[in-house]
């Protein structure tokens, strides 16, 4: 593993910026949900964990967690199979709870609908989806996103929950990878 600042191309979203905007997410979703009881908010394993603990510090309603993991089937990755499987399943029941999934990132957005597919099927009261980031023009499948922190250009991004080779996600900021540094170092 490698220094980050060895292949960083830029900052693309700093640590104050990030911040700020979950702190508008959590309000307006404090604002949305305040007649409602039974939210859950549902993170999808691994990139979303940052995000859930900062997001949900920023949220005012009563609100509960619960974790979900998620692979592609077969050795194929998922962009060649989409279809993702359940690694990992929630532990309680959603029927008739107000279900809010927390990811870090929608690029082609097959995760996404797979999770909505199979989790509409439990009838949770409602289902809807907040993304901290969107990669819109990478989109095969159109997904339902509630609530949107930042829409970034198609660069390889890294830091905030968002891995390279599972390590850098304890970064405090989305960097951009220097695709050619990265390779070189
Ligand atoms: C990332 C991200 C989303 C998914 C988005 O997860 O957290 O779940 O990819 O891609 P898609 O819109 O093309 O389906 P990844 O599989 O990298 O797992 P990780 O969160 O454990 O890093």
């Amino acid at each position: 593993m490698h220094d980050y600042h060895d292949f960083l191309g830029e900052i693309l979203i700093p640590e104050e910026k990030l911040q700020k905007r979950i702190a508008e997410l959590g309000e307006q979703i404090s604002q949305d949900y305040q007649s409602e009881n039974d939210l859950l908010l549902v993170c999808i394993l691994r990139g979303g964990v940052l995000f859930l603990t900062d997001l949900m510090r920023q949220i005012r309603v009563p609100n509960a967690i619960e974790f979900m993991a998620v692979s592609s089937y077969g050795t194929g990755n998922r962009e060649s199979t989409g279809h993702v499987r359940i690694t990992l399943d929630l532990i309680s029941d959603i029927h008739g709870k107000n279900v809010l999934i927390i990811e870090d990132i929608v690029d082609s957005g097959r995760t996404l609908a797979s999770v909505l597919e199979m989790l509409s099927t439990r009838e949770p009261k409602s289902l809807h989806v907040c993304t901290l980031l969107d990669k819109a023009e990478r989109r095969e499948v159109q997904v339902p996103l509630r609530y949107v922190g930042f829409s970034i250009p198609n660069k390889f991004v890294f830091g905030y929950g968002l891995d390279i080779d599972e390590y850098y996600r304890n970064l405090p900021f989305i960097g951009v990878v220097d695709l050619e540094k990265y390779q070189a170092s």
